[in-house]
């Protein structure tokens, strides 16, 4: 009788451990099924374990936070997008947010919830700091605003998911002081756990290659091949910064540049791209520029080329792609000039970043269409920002032989 009732026991039990595995395992498969929700079930937690906010998380993962806070995927819910809402009806809106804001309780329920919240975003344009207080916080800025927030990529039903603990393989339900623990899978240390936001499927193509490519482009580079996914390079020891093009340290240690003379005695840049798991840049949205100037012994520019790395696409009648001139993962090129004018001493070299090119070019002309107050403030700021994210990456000057 009491060996039966222990077998029950051990079957029930055993019942519930392979229910609650196939529980995340097939939570783990539909991980970026939309729409993707995060409402607590009934736990018993405190306040602050079931506050989806990425201001809670940071009351214990301040580290984290803070490095977050400064990427753009804390930026994503951003004036550029938030601008171009006003002649959108919402679902068109939620539309943009399933890649910038993709919580469930991001998502729009309405249009007038949809300019609701560009009013906010014009009214506090920096969010609120963490140490304002959560509940000052609660009423000021809406999770919607949070964008590409912790609980995006790390909360299905309640239920935290990371990688596996530093050092270990181990995956499933880690105990945990916290959130009733977490479920660790190694999903976390690969790139496919990016690719629902930054690759469009191949149906999208557009000269053969969709707007974004960036996945595909990596698993054909050498780095798909030695196991360096995106998060070895833009979550260096696990850090949340997510930097990329807009960074310029971070841009120039990709690159190995260097200028001579060539054996033509031509002053020659050469650029490799040696540390890009992607083209450089990814995008079709940055531009990059060599530039070189023949200078004369006053300094004064004679003579400029120029040569361009972009991807270039219009719309005219779908999308269609005018070149594609970007270096690919371990592609040297050589920018060499030709024909100097003969009072020409000396070649100064330039490469030039213009990370949102072609959202510079959108914002122009949205303003153009003179639109009202709200949203005309929402876009001059996204134009300003984006004039300033414009950086010199590289000058160097050789004297011509
Ligand atoms: C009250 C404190 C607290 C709050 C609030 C909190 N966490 Fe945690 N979190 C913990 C603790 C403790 C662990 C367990 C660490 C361990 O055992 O390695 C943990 C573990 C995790 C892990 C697993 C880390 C790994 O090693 O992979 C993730 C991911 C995580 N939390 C995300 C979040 C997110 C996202 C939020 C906000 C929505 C949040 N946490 C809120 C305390 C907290
Ligand atoms: C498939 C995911 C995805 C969808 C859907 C999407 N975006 Fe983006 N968006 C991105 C990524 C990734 C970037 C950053 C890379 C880049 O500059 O293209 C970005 C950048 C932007 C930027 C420039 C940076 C900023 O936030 O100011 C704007 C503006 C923007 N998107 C607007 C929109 C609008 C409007 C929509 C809906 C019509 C939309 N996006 C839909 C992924 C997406
Ligand atoms: C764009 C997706 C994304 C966002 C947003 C994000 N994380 Fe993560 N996080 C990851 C990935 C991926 C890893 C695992 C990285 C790896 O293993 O190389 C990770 C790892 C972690 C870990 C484990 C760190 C360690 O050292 O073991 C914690 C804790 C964590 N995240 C908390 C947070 C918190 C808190 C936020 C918000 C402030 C946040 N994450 C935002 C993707 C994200
Ligand atoms: C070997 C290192 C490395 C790997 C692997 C890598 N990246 Fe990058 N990534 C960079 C560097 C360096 C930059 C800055 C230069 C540039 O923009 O290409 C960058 C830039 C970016 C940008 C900025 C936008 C742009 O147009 O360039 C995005 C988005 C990005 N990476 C996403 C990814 C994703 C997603 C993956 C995985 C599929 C990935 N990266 C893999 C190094 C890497
Ligand atoms: C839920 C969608 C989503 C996921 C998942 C996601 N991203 Fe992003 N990411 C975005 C959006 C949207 C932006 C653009 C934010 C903006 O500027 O408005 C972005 C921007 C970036 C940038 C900055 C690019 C630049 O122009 O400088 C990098 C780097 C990046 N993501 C890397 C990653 C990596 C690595 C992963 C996987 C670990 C990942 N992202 C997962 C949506 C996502």
């Amino acid at each position: 009788m009491l060996l039966r009732n222990v077998l029950n026991m051990l079957v029930i039990t055993l019942i519930g451990i392979l229910l609650m595995a196939a529980g995340w395992q097939s939570m783990l498969n539909a991980y970026w099924d939309e729409p993707i929700a995060t409402v607590t079930q009934n736990h018993d937690w405190s306040a602050l374990e079931k506050n989806m906010r990425p201001e809670a998380c940071a009351q214990c993962h301040e580290s984290q936070f803070n490095d977050w806070k400064q990427s753009l995927h804390a930026k994503a819910y951003s004036p550029g997008m938030v601008g171009q809402f006003a002649d959108m009806r919402h679902e068109a809106g939620s539309d943009c947010l399933r890649c910038h804001a993709p919580l469930e309780q991001q998502l729009f329920d309405s249009d007038s919830q949809m300019l609701t919240s560009l009013k906010t975003l014009r009214q506090f344009p920096q969010g609120v700091s963490q140490d304002a207080g959560l509940e000052a916080n609660e009423a000021r800025l809406l999770l919607r605003h949070s964008g590409v927030s912790c609980a995006v990529c790390h909360v299905r039903q309640g239920q935290r998911f990371g990688s596996p603990r530093k050092g270990s393989e181990q995956e499933g339900l880690m105990a945990g002081e916290a959130h009733g623990g977490f479920i660790a899978s190694k999903k976390f240390e690969q790139s496919s756990f990016c690719t629902e936001c930054h690759q469009f499927p191949q149906a999208y193509a557009i000269n053969g290659k969709p707007l974004e490519n960036t996945v595909k482009e990596w698993q054909q580079s050498r780095f798909a091949e030695e196991g360096k996914h995106c998060q070895s390079c833009h979550m260096p020891d696990r850090k949340h910064q997510f930097k990329g093009i807009h960074d310029k340290a971070f841009t120039r240690a990709g690159l190995d540049i260097t200028v001579f003379i060539n054996q033509d005695d031509m002053p020659t840049l050469q650029m490799t791209s040696q540390r890009i798991g992607h083209a450089f840049p990814t995008y079709v949205t940055p531009k990059v520029t060599v530039q070189a100037k023949a200078l004369d012994k006053l300094g004064k520019v004679l003579q400029t080329w120029q040569w361009d790395m972009v991807r270039e696409v219009y719309f005219d009648d779908g999308w269609q792609e005018k070149r594609d001139t970007r270096l690919m993962p371990d592609e040297t090129r050589m920018f060499a000039i030709h024909t100097p004018n003969h009072q020409a001493v000396q070649v100064l070299f330039e490469v030039q970043v213009v990370p949102d090119q072609f959202y510079k070019g959108i914002y122009k002309s949205l303003l153009l269409d003179n639109p009202q107050s709200d949203v005309k403030a929402l876009i001059q700021r996204a134009l300003q920002d984006a004039e300033h994210n414009d950086y010199l990456l590289y000058t160097e000057r050789l004297m011509i032989p």
